[in-house]
């Protein structure tokens, strides 16, 4: 897949990515669910310097859900001390691309020490601007809108807004992603079709991009290939075509 195909004036400027089919790797090489886990790392690593390389600005990676704390012990806990170590691990690569590295979700549901690395990472790499990665984890697209409700309700019952003040605007400011545009393009992999608590409010005109590699095969050239087709499509926001031509 060439790079040089991809068009630099028309880069999705946020790509957010479900990381998805890592136990059916493991299973299909006959391990255990957690080695799958493990070996996503390098997909993380390869997503990451090529979207940082080409220019995109925001990537957004769908680590841990809400939902994924109904997982079996072993399987969570496996989970959050790679978190730590794949924190520890890459810190070096986020410094040197320049890259900011941030959170959302409910972090304080983390253990005590992905959350101290999460923050010292975080604070290390706050004033980059080349890109932005934001990690999901503990992360609910619905808790995050009930958040963003209780808060706005809140302030209502203390005057300090109206409920006529209440926007679009409004409510995007008080999402866990409130610093990040709009998604252009999400990709899920492992050729689940659905989207699983994600960015609800976020992706209303995202491209979606499914494909049927596991994560832990995801490369380069696959994310290439997904940002070629995203831009090979016309984004219409409601118009007409022959509005936008
Ligand atoms: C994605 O892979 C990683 C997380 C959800 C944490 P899975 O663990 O969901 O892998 P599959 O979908 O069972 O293959
Ligand atoms: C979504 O994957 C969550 C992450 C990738 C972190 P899941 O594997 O948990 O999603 P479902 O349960 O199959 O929808
Ligand atoms: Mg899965």
């Amino acid at each position: 897949m060439n790079e040089n195909l991809i068009n630099k004036e028309n880069l999705p400027k946020h790509i957010a990515v479900i990381m998805d089919g890592n136990g059916r790797w493991a299973k299909q090489k006959g391990k255990l669910r957690i080695f799958g886990h493990e070996n996503g790392a390098k997909a993380v690593r390869e997503t990451i310097e090529t979207a940082a390389r080409l220019g995109v600005k925001n990537l957004t990676l769908y680590a841990f859900s809400t939902e994924n704390w109904n997982r079996p012990k072993l399987e969570v806990d496996t989970l959050m001390k790679l978190l730590v170590s794949a924190l520890k691990k890459e810190v070096k690569t986020l410094l040197d691309n320049n890259i900011r590295l941030n959170a959302i979700g409910n972090l304080d549901a983390l253990p005590e020490q992905a959350q101290q690395e999460l923050m010292e990472v975080m604070a290390k790499s706050k004033d980059n601007d080349h890109m932005t990665v934001t990690l999901a984890l503990s992360y609910g697209s619905r808790e995050e809108i009930k958040n963003a409700v209780v808060q706005l309700a809140t302030k209502v019952k203390n005057n300090i807004i109206s409920p006529d003040d209440i926007d679009e605007t409004i409510i995007n400011n008080h999402l866990y992603t409130h610093d990040l545009p709009d998604v252009d393009l999400l990709i899920r992999t492992s050729g689940e079709c659905r989207i699983s608590n994600f960015l609800l409010w976020q992706i209303a005109y995202a491209e979606l991009y499914f494909t049927d590699v596991l994560w832990p095969d995801f490369r380069k050239d696959h994310l290439i290939e997904a940002i070629l087709n995203y831009q090979n499509r016309e984004r219409r926001f409601g118009k007409t075509s022959e509005q936008l031509n």
